[in-house]
């Protein structure tokens, strides 16, 4: 319709790009005219949304005339460099890297925890982390009911997380294992295939931590607004094509039990149990793989803490989904929210 926004996405071709479209597609997200960026490789590419045929263009500083939702996923750098732009245009930006995550006058969303700081933004939004995305969306009920003392969690992130060359390497290192051949990859460190390693991204060598570990624990204390919450993290990436894995343990101030767990998550937004004993049925990335919700399973008393204060459990989510675009179109559905409050 003719006062539908026009909604550019910088990195249309893209893993979050292309989820960007099916999103917006799928939620009926109301789109008067889309424009699809991307590097000078892909100008002249088509991509088909809606029935249409829209070609790719490349990014410029020009691009965001008339763009009211610009959703960015083409990294850090080019948010850093084209985001201004598009906020000079008129645009709102919603941002998939970690460029403007902590920066104090950039609103760090998860709607299901933090809707309300969409009146707080100043042309640009981030979304945040995916491995944060994927633990706080389950931990948020339960810090509310009994606040969360301290998290512990590990990452089982799957090689999408690293974007559609990544999924790639993945599939080709695989094949030439099962072939006997030689592998050598350009897109990880080390060889995917029947593997797994300590996250991709730079060592922090005075901490020891990875930028990835960093993201989770700085931007779990800024989206639950709680600066004394320690938050341990231990990344991994795995042979998994598609959504990340995480053993989460937290300690709460009070006691808690798995039933109160239970209990909060069940009614949970965002969340779907899937805690079979009997069965052995857990969260796993192929169940979570094109769906919304953050699995979670495995759900019990942390034997190690015997004063009943803390819980273990399993989490699985769809990264390019509830981790970026999911996430990001839950964002941009909020803004018309935000006119109407200000009017
Ligand atoms: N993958 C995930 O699960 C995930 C989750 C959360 C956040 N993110 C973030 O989302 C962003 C994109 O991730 P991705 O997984 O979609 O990566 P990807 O599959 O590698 O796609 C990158 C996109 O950026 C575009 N791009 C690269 N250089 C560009 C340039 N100079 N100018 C314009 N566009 C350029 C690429 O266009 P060409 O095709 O023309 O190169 C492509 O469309 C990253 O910031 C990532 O950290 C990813």
């Amino acid at each position: 319709m003719k006062n539908d926004p026009v909604v550019a996405i910088v990195g249309a071709t893209g893993a979050v790009g292309a989820e960007f479209i099916a999103t917006m597609d799928r939620r009926g997200f109301r789109v008067g005219r889309l424009k699809a960026l991307a590097s000078a490789r892909s100008a002249g590419k088509t991509i088909s949304f809606r029935g249409q045929t829209i070609v790719v263009e490349e990014l410029t500083e020009r691009s965001f005339a008339g763009v009211d939702i610009a959703l960015f996923s083409a990294g850090g750098g080019i948010a850093r460099q084209f985001a201004p732009a598009a906020v000079r245009a008129g645009a709102v930006v919603i941002d998939n890297s970690s460029a403007f995550r902590m920066d104090p006058d950039v609103p760090l969303m998860i709607p299901e925890i933090n809707a309300r700081r969409i009146r707080e933004h100043k042309g640009i939004i981030a979304n945040p982390n995916c491995s944060a995305i994927t633990a706080l969306v389950p931990l948020w009920p339960i810090h509310r009911f009994n606040r969360i003392k301290r998290v512990i969690l590990s990452t089982y992130q799957a090689a999408s997380g690293a974007g559609a060359a990544a999924m790639q390497e993945l599939l080709e290192s695989t094949r030439a294992c099962l072939d006997g051949q030689p592998f050598q990859p350009t897109v990880f460190p080390h060889s995917c295939a029947f593997n797994l390693f300590s996250h991709n991204t730079a060592i922090d060598p005075a901490t020891g931590y990875n930028d990835e570990e960093t993201k989770v624990m700085r931007e779990t204390r800024k989206i639950f607004e709680d600066e004394r919450i320690a938050v341990g993290v231990t990344c991994v990436r795995v042979p998994v094509l598609r959504a990340h894995s995480e053993a989460i343990t937290f300690e709460c101030e009070r006691p808690i039990s798995e039933d109160e767990v239970r209990g909060i998550l069940s009614a949970a937004p965002g969340v779907k149990i899937v805690d079979d004993r009997v069965r052995n049925y857990f969260p796993m990335p192929v169940d979570a793989s094109g769906q919304d919700d953050v699995l979670v399973g495995r759900i019990r008393g942390d034997l190690s803490d015997a004063s009943g204060h803390s819980i273990s459990m399993f989490a699985a989510a769809d990264q390019l989904l509830k981790g970026a675009a999911l996430n990001a179109i839950q964002i941009a559905e909020l803004l018309p929210q935000r006119v109407m409050a200000m009017d």
